[in-house]
């Protein structure tokens, strides 16, 4: 296009046929980045060899409609003295030469203030036909500042999250793009959902194969960045608050056990001291007999008589002086014990040797009721009983003085309970 302008305009010189003065700025428009040092090219040619003046002029003006016109300095040929406006002084310089019709701005250090349109400007006295200026556009641009790379979201397994990008600064915007390596620091294929828009890299459904090493460049027409973020996916039960939570349950739980256990020892303790009670006054009941049969010795036996005629009605208390029956008894208890009580194994040999203490009393008393069928004081049954035991114990005459003891006691008994 640019060709075929100066071709275009070369034809219109030449049809004109006068000599014409040519400038030219090759490029439209230049790209640099900021802070650069640059140089903005300016040709011109001439049909004068060896012209005796020549005046070189750059001047600036803002890339907007009816923009002002601002003046960067002016060359003069052969006296070779620029003329540098204040506001350029020491950033600008011309590398000029007229004999090859050169004529470059050097600009240092640009900024986003020389964001403009340039124009090249030569003078040159016998040659005013032509084109004597050429303009472009200076197009500052600024290099993506460093990226700061980002995790949004738990990098939990299960877990969506987000990886993100980006630079503060960047002219024109920066783009964005992720690169992932995986814990060997092999490239990998991203996972399909896996998304890379706008700097924000979505990962769906992490998991351990997630982790590894993640690039973020950061991109303009100029230069590029990169920062850097390393992965590294969780299981979910490593997280510290769900830890806190196990182990503050764990010691509730802990807590509550002792609790239980310590009530459980507790009311054993207390069942056994009710147990040895209750076993305490068994053995108060068996082991006072003795010492109340010797108390029953002198007692009266008028009262015992009455007693052992209500006998006949079978009241328990009088039944408990009967001793035949009492062991009878005796054993309807031990089923009452096998349902309350859990040692009931131990207090039974306590019974067996209260048995056995029994059963010699059993001896003393047979002869007693040998006495008690004389005077016709019981029913049949005991007496065949009494008869059965006379036969055994008769000969017994030991326990004779002892026998009737027991018989006069009870009545005490009675009134004990
Ligand atoms: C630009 O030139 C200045 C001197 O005018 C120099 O100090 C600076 O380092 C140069 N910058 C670059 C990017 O070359
Ligand atoms: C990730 O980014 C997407 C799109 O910006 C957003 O909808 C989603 O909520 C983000 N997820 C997290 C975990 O931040
Ligand atoms: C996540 O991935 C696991 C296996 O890796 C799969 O079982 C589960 O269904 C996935 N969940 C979703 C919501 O895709
Ligand atoms: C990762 O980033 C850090 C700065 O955040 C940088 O020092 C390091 O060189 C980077 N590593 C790679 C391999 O780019």
């Amino acid at each position: 296009m640019e060709r075929w302008t100066s071709t275009l305009t070369l034809l219109c010189v030449v049809w004109s046929g006068v000599a014409a003065l040519t400038v030219t700025i090759p490029k439209t428009e230049y790209e640099f980045a900021r802070g650069d040092n640059i140089t903005l090219p300016c040709s011109f040619k001439t049909i004068k060899t060896d012209p005796k003046v020549v005046v070189i002029s750059w001047t600036v003006q803002a890339a907007v409609v009816n923009a002002k016109e601002t003046l960067i300095l002016t060359h003069y040929y052969p006296s070779k003295t620029t003329d540098i406006k204040s506001q350029y002084e020491g950033r600008v310089s011309l590398d000029q030469d007229i004999k090859t019709g050169k004529a470059n701005l050097k600009l240092s250090s640009i900024t986003l203030a020389d964001n403009k349109i340039f124009e090249c400007r030569i003078q040159i006295p016998g040659d005013d036909e032509g084109i004597p200026v050429d303009t472009a556009r200076l197009v500052v641009l600024v290099a993506p500042s460093p990226p700061i790379c980002k995790i949004q979201g738990t990098a939990e397994y299960g877990q969506n999250i987000n990886l993100t990008c980006y630079s503060e600064e960047g002219s024109p915007p920066p783009t964005y793009k992720w690169d992932s390596q995986d814990v060997q620091r092999n490239p990998r294929i991203p996972d399909p959902r896996t998304t890379d828009k706008g700097g924000i890299l979505s990962l769906y459904n992490i998991t351990k194969d997630t982790s590894g090493y993640y690039v973020c460049t950061s991109r303009n027409k100029i230069r590029s960045s990169t920062c850097n973020i390393t992965v590294t996916v969780m299981p979910p039960s490593m997280n510290i608050g769900s830890t806190a939570g196990i182990i503050a349950a764990v010691v509730i739980f802990l807590i509550i056990l002792i609790i239980v256990i310590y009530c459980c020892c507790c009311r054993k303790k207390k069942e056994k001291e009710e147990e040895y009670a209750m076993g305490k006054r068994e053995e108060e009941y068996h082991d006072k007999e003795p010492d109340r049969n010797g108390e029953g010795r002198q007692g009266d036996g008028g009262e015992s008589t009455r007693d052992y005629d209500d006998s006949s009605v079978r009241s328990p208390i009088d039944r408990r002086d009967q001793y035949e029956e009492r062991s009878e008894r005796d054993y309807d208890r031990r089923s009452d014990y096998n349902d309350r009580r859990s040692d009931y194994d131990d207090r039974r040999s306590d019974y067996d040797d209260r048995r056995s203490d029994y059963d010699n009393r059993r001896e003393k008393y047979g002869d007693r009721h040998e006495r008690y069928d004389d005077d016709h004081r019981y029913d049949d049954d005991e007496r065949r009983y009494n008869d059965r035991r006379d036969q055994r114990y008769e000969d017994d005459d030991r326990y004779d003085d002892r026998d009737r003891a027991p018989s006069n006691k009870s009545p005490r008994r009675d009134d004990d309970y």
